[in-house]
């Protein structure tokens, strides 16, 4: 049995992402601040999800959660980072900043190392993270949460880069959505926004094909290479 562990699964894509799973015959540990939602998802499926509750912001015991639930299902193969947070900031209040920086980049840069260094003593694993189309510019409205998935888009090539230097078979994909429909994606404009169990599939498709990147859905690749091809006069104007 396929062993995989979602951080924040309590909603959204990583909920989707851990009932996918479940159907595909996997043992699944997810993990999220929400307690009562891990309950309701283990008891929808008993001896077929195990949680843990977990805050990605508390560095010191993230280490020690995620042994534990490795040991909770006996082994692991699959990591995949779903936790995030992203908020609107225009008057770049330092404390909405530095709650986005403590999650999307400290919390997931703990978590990630964690994972990888598993994965290389076991020499073998597969780390997922979902990052988002985001990553490509900044946002006068919200700088921090298009910086962060920036720096994670930057750091899974570098795991990637990491990971080959080592004997080990160990496989990184970048996961970048543009817009899935769940309690994040907030406010007006929204445009090809996909379900969430559509998008739950093509991760999972992406994560069977072992992608190093993938856009949800696809067509928002082509809104990237316009993103990352526009002139910053043009960029002002959107
Ligand atoms: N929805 C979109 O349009 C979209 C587009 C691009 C990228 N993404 C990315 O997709 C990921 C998942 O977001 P979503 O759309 O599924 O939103 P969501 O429904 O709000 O899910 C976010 C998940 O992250 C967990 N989380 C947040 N802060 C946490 C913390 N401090 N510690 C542990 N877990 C934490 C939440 O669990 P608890 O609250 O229970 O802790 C929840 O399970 C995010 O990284 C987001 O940036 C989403």
């Amino acid at each position: 049995m396929i062993k995989a562990i979602i951080i924040g699964a309590t909603s959204g894509i990583g909920k989707s992402l851990a009932e996918k799973l479940v159907i595909e015959g996997y043992l699944v540990g997810i993990t999220g601040r929400r307690e009562e939602m891990l309950k309701i998802l283990e008891e929808n499926h008993i001896g077929k999800i195990l949680s843990m509750k977990m805050d990605v912001q508390d560095l010191s015991s993230i280490e020690s959660i995620c042994n534990e639930l490795v040991i909770k299902l006996g082994g692991l193969d699959l990591l995949i980072i779903s936790a995030g947070i992203g908020e609107e900031n225009k008057l770049l209040d330092f404390s909405i900043e530095n709650n986005v920086i403590k999650t999307n980049v400290q919390g997931f840069t703990c978590v990630a190392d964690w994972g990888m260094n598993y994965f290389k003593k076991q020499g073998h694993g597969h780390l997922v993270n979902i990052s988002s189309v985001a990553g490509i510019r900044g946002n006068g409205l919200a700088p921090s949460y298009n910086s962060s998935k920036a720096y994670q888009i930057n750091y899974l090539e570098g795991l990637r880069l990491n990971a080959s230097k080592s004997n080990s078979s160990i496989h990184v994909t970048d996961v970048r959505p543009g817009f899935v429909h769940t309690a994040m994606a907030k406010g007006d404009g929204l445009f090809w926004v996909s379900p969430v169990e559509k998008a739950a599939e093509q991760i999972y498709a992406a994560i069977k094909r072992k992608k190093k990147v993938v856009y949800i859905s696809k067509r928002w690749r082509l809104i990237s290479y316009i993103l990352k091809a526009i002139p910053y006069s043009i960029l002002k104007k959107l």
